[in-house]
Parts: structure tokens; sequence; C-alpha cells
């Protein structure tokens, strides 16, 4: 039986470590793993802040009861409902069938969509307080971050945020489920592919939370997935990540994704990668789309400043994981990026022409002549790489 770890006093985590799964949502893969984080407020009233994946019911079931020590559940308060953390709560009105079950109107509507509950639930609306004994909560409507009934629970007291999805990463918690027990480095880039492929694509939801969260006093941190943030300069990074994120804005840096099928488009992007470097750019990313996951290039994207795209033209089209990559940079409204591009083709172009389409209709700033190149590499070709680099690499 795993026993509930305590946080601070009265605050305790009742989650659980995914390490089985191998795609989270069924497309995003997971080698790290990642947890499902569920917390146990106890004072007069106790309080469950979401629950976890269906599959890890009965650990969390009997985390929780461990946790609860006798002592009665009243309320659980349901921050995102997404069946990584809402999965348990069939099974957890069965065992707690007097639990009353807090939520906003859309909270409500799937909860009795998805378990076919109606009773014993209570709505709030924006900015509405429950107190619970010494600790107080106050609920703020944050839609999108990452479901239209997404929201967060403040509580005021001692200044612990309930965030839901927001600030969490991918990774499971091993050992230490608080920042200051464990090396937080390894959670940086899965934070932000967890943010890029997950959140990503609501930039201006995550905007108005950030303004709407601005004046609270933040002392901890309970994201329903990885480390619980508790230091200050992790809760400032935290923030300041997911305001980059949210803003579009990239570092110094460029990711180059490609497909070939035999190598001559690949040698164009080592020629570009090549060029870079000699002009001084020192964050090349390069991403052979048919061997790396789009998860990742989809996170380096969200990383660095300079995006450039090779694609063979393939039946008169993009290469499939080139379209697949760039209807998800559509999908996520990606803003803010130079973007230069290059392609091939054996008797008909169309890969160069799809993506300068792409370039017009995601807005990016073109950067540098595009190359296209017919069957294989020339020292025109060669010279057009080199050309396109210089180009991007001037105006970093
Ligand atoms: Fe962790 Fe949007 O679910």
């Amino acid at each position: 039986m795993l026993r509930p770890i305590e946080i601070k006093k009265d605050l305790f985590y009742v989650g659980v470590n995914d390490r089985t799964k191998e795609l989270f949502e069924g497309h995003w893969p997971l080698p790290k793993g990642v947890s499902y984080n569920s917390y146990l407020l106890k004072d007069e009233k106790c309080v469950l802040f979401d629950t976890v994946d269906i599959c890890y019911s009965d650990a969390f079931l009997q985390r929780l009861k461990k946790a609860l020590d006798g002592k009665k559940l009243d309320y659980l308060v349901i921050n995102h409902m997404e069946p990584d953390h809402s999965g348990s709560l069939g099974l957890l009105k069965t065992q707690y069938p007097d639990v009353r079950i807090i939520g906003n109107a859309r909270t409500l509507d799937m909860v009795k969509g998805y378990y076919g509950i109606e009773d014993g639930v209570t709505a709030i609306k924006d900015g509405d307080e429950l107190p619970v004994g010494v600790h107080n909560l106050k609920f703020y409507l944050t839609p999108m971050i990452h479901w239209p009934e997404t929201m967060m629970t403040y509580e005021t007291t001692h200044g612990i945020l309930f965030s839901g999805d927001a600030f969490g990463t991918f990774g499971t918690l091993d050992g230490g489920v608080v920042d200051s027990q464990l090396n937080p480095d390894k959670y940086w880039d899965e934070m932000i592919r967890y943010y890029s492929n997950i959140v990503g694509k609501f930039g201006n939801p995550v905007q108005k939370a950030l303004a709407k969260l601005g004046d609270l006093d933040l002392k901890i941190i309970c994201s329903t997935h990885g480390p619980i943030w508790t230091e200050k300069e992790n809760i400032a990074k935290v923030l300041a990540l997911y305001d980059k994120l949210s803003r579009y804005e990239g570092d110094r840096g460029v990711v180059i994704a490609y497909g070939s099928m035999y190598g001559h488009t690949e040698l164009m992007a080592e020629a570009i990668a090549a060029e870079l470097a000699a002009s001084g750019v020192k964050d090349i990313i390069l991403h052979n789309v048919s061997k790396r996951d789009l998860s990742y290039v989809i996170r380096d994207i969200f990383k660095y400043k300079v995006l450039i795209i090779g694609s063979p033209t393939y039946n008169n089209e993009l290469f499939p994981q080139i379209e697949a990559l760039v209807s998800k940079i559509q999908g996520r409204d990606m803003k803010n990026r130079i973007f230069g591009y290059f392609g091939s083709y054996t008797w008909a172009g169309a890969a160069v022409k799809r993506l300068a389409a792409f370039a017009e209709a995601s807005n990016f700033e073109v950067v540098g002549e595009p190359v296209e190149m017919k069957q294989a590499p020339t020292e025109a070709t060669i010279d057009g790489c080199i050309a396109l680099a210089r180009a991007i690499a001037a105006k970093l």
C-alpha cells in the first residue's frame, strides 16, 4: 500500500506514477512516464483536489484512505475534467457517496456526461470562496488551460495554488514529490514538451490566466503533473517559462526539421546547419521527422526563434511526416518565428510551393531565398543552402 506523503501540515500528496503507458492522450510519448497528482487538505472539512487516471484508482484510493485516517471526505474540488485526473471519480463516489463535488457549470456538465453523476454537486463561479476551517479556498476560472472547464483553486491562508495542468511536467516523481527533495533539472525540458504538446494552442488563455493570478502570493504550486513547486526560484522560473511560452517567444537558436527518403534532402539540411554554425549560431537542432517523434520537434520549435523546414515532394504533396508537422504547428497558432524552407523533387516539384503557402498562412517572417533541389544536390544547391543559412544567421 502506498502511504500518503505529507507536503506540509494538513496537506498530503495522494497521487500516483504511471510508468506503464507508452503514449499520453494516445499520441505523446512518455519515455519518462508521468505522474497524476492528487492532493488532500485536512481541516474541519477534508478536501480532495482532483483524482487520478482510472488505471491507478486502486493505489490512489488506498493512499487516500490512509491519508484520511478515519476522517470523512467532505469535498472533491475538480480543477480539470480530463480523464487523466477525473478517471477515478466514479469509483471514488462509490467509496465516498457523501462527498460533495465542487466545480463550475462546465465541469458539472462533464461530470454528468462522463460519469452520470448529478447529485451531490455544487456549482461555483469565478471568485467564489469556500472556507473549510483554518484554510480558505478561492476559485479562479482559467478556461482552456487546458479544457474549457479548467479552473484553479487558491488556498488563501498559506498561499497554495492547485493549478491543474498548468505548470506541470511529463516525468514520474521518483521518490521526492516536492522540488526541494529532488533535482528539478530533469523536468524543465519535459515541462516545455508538456506545455507545447498539450497546452501550446492556448497562448492567449494562458496569458489571461497569468494576469488573473498576478497579484497572488504563491508559496506552493500543486500541479496535477510533476513536482510540487515550493522553492522561490523554481516558482519564479515556472511562471516565467509559462509567460514566455504563451507569448511564443523563442531563444536564439534554430530548429531544422526535415524529411528525407534517400538522404539527398538531408544533405541540404546538413549544409544549412554547417553554415549556421560557421556564422556563429550555437544552438542548432536537426530533427529527421521520420525518426524523431513530432512531440520533441514541437517542443524545440517552442524553444527556439528560428524554424527551417525541408521536405521532399511526395505524391505531389509534402512528405507525410512534414505534412503532419505543419498541421501540428498551425494547430498551435504558432507565432513570432523566423522561417526558412527548402525542398526537393524528382520529376515535379510541390514541396517548396506548399511550404511557401504554409509560411504565408502562419504569418511567419520568411528570411532568405527558399532552395529547391531536383533529384540530387549540385554546387548551386549547396550555394543556395549556404545563402539561406547566412541570411538567417544575419537575422538572429
Ligand atoms: Fe493532465 Fe489536460 O490533463
